[in-house]
C-alpha cells in the first residue's frame, strides 16, 4: 500500500493566510498541517508517500519536509497539479505512475485525525474503503446514504445535500485499489468544473466494491477559519499543556 496526500487546491477560504504559504503548511498547534496526514500514514505503516500540490508556494514543501526522513517517511515524492482547482479526483489522477499497480491510501492534506488506520491498511484487499464520521452539520459534507433493508450497505453518496438523508459524512481519508485510475478517466467534471471524489466513490458503489468503516477518533478538516480553529484547539489540548477552558 502506498500513501497519497492531496495538497493542491487554492485555499481561498483561508485568504489572506494562504497568500503567505500553501494551506497545508499553515500551523496546526505545534507543526505544519501536512505533518498530521503524513504521521497518520506512517503510523499505519505506509511510508512510501506522494504529495500532490499546486499553487504559488509549492517550493515551500521541499524546505519544510525535505526527503521526509525526519517524519519516518522511507520514500517521498512530489507531483504538481497544473489546474490547482481541478478537483480532488484530478489531483489523485497524478498518482497513477507512483502507485504503479499498488493500492493507495489517500488523505486530504487539510484533514487531521488521531484514528489508528493500521488494521484497515493490513486488511485491505480490493475495491474502495471510505471512512465515515457522524457530524452535526451534514449539509457541509458528502453524506453516505444506507440501504434501508441493510444498514451496513452504502447505496450512494450525496454531495453537500440540502436535505440530508443521514449524518454520516465521508471524511477525507480513502483507500483504493488500482482500478481507481481507470474510474477517474471515466468521470466528467461536475457543474463546478471539478473532477469529484464523490463521483469516484459512487462508481465503486455501482460496481458493488465500496466498503466503509467508521473513523474512530477525532477528525476535522482545517480549510476554514472555524475548522482551523477547532483543529488547533483539539491538538493543543491533546498534546500541549493547554487547559480545556
Ligand atoms: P477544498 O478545501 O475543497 O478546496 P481548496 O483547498 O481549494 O480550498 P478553498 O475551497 O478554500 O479554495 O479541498 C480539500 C483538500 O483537497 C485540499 O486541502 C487539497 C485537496 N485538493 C487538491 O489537492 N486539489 C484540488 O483541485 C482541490 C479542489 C482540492
Amino acid at each position: 500500500m502506498k500513501g497519497v496526500i492531496l495538497a493542491g487546491g487554492l485555499g481561498t477560504r483561508l485568504y489572506p493566510l494562504t497568500h503567505v504559504t500553501n494551506k497545508h503548511l499553515l500551523p496546526v498547534y505545534d507543526k505544519p498541517m501536512i505533518y498530521y496526514p503524513i504521521e497518520t500514514l506512517v503510523n499505519a505503516g505506509v511510508t512510501d508517500i506522494l504529495i500532490v500540490t499546486s499553487g504559488p508556494h509549492v517550493g515551500h514543501f521541499l524546505g519544510v519536509l525535505k526527503n521526509g526522513k525526519e517524519l519516518g517517511v522511507r520514500h517521498l515524492e512530489y507531483a504538481y497539479q497544473e489546474k490547482p482547482d481541478g478537483g480532488i479526483a484530478d489531483a489523485l489522477s497524478l498518482a497513477e505512475d507512483f502507485a504503479d499497480g499498488d493500492s493507495v491510501m489517500v488523505i486530504l492534506g487539510d484533514n487531521t485525525t488521531d484514528a489508528d488506520l493500521s488494521g484497515n491498511v493490513r486488511d485491505f484487499t480490493e475495491g474502495a474503503l471510505i471512512f465515515l464520521k457522524r457530524v452535526p452539520d451534514p449539509q457541509r459534507f458528502g453524506i453516505a446514504v444506507f440501504d434501508k433493508e441493510d444498514m451496513q450497505k452504502v447505496i450512494r453518496i450525496d454531495e453537500k445535500p440540502k436535505e440530508p438523508d443521514g449524518d454520516m459524512a465521508v471524511t477525507g481519508l480513502y483507500m483504493y485499489d488500482k482500478h481507481v485510475f481507470e474510474i477517474i478517466k471515466r468521470i466528467e467534471p461536475s457543474a463546478r468544473g471539478e473532477l469529484e471524489i464523490t463521483d469516484v466513490n459512487n462508481a465503486y458503489i455501482q460496481d458493488g466494491k465500496l466498503g466503509w468503516a467508521e473513523l474512530n477518533g477525532f477528525w476535522s478538516d482545517a480549510g476554514t477559519f472555524d475548522s482551523l480553529y477547532v483543529s488547533n484547539s483539539y491538538w493543543a489540548k491533546k498534546k500541549g499543556d493547554v487547559s480545556s477552558e
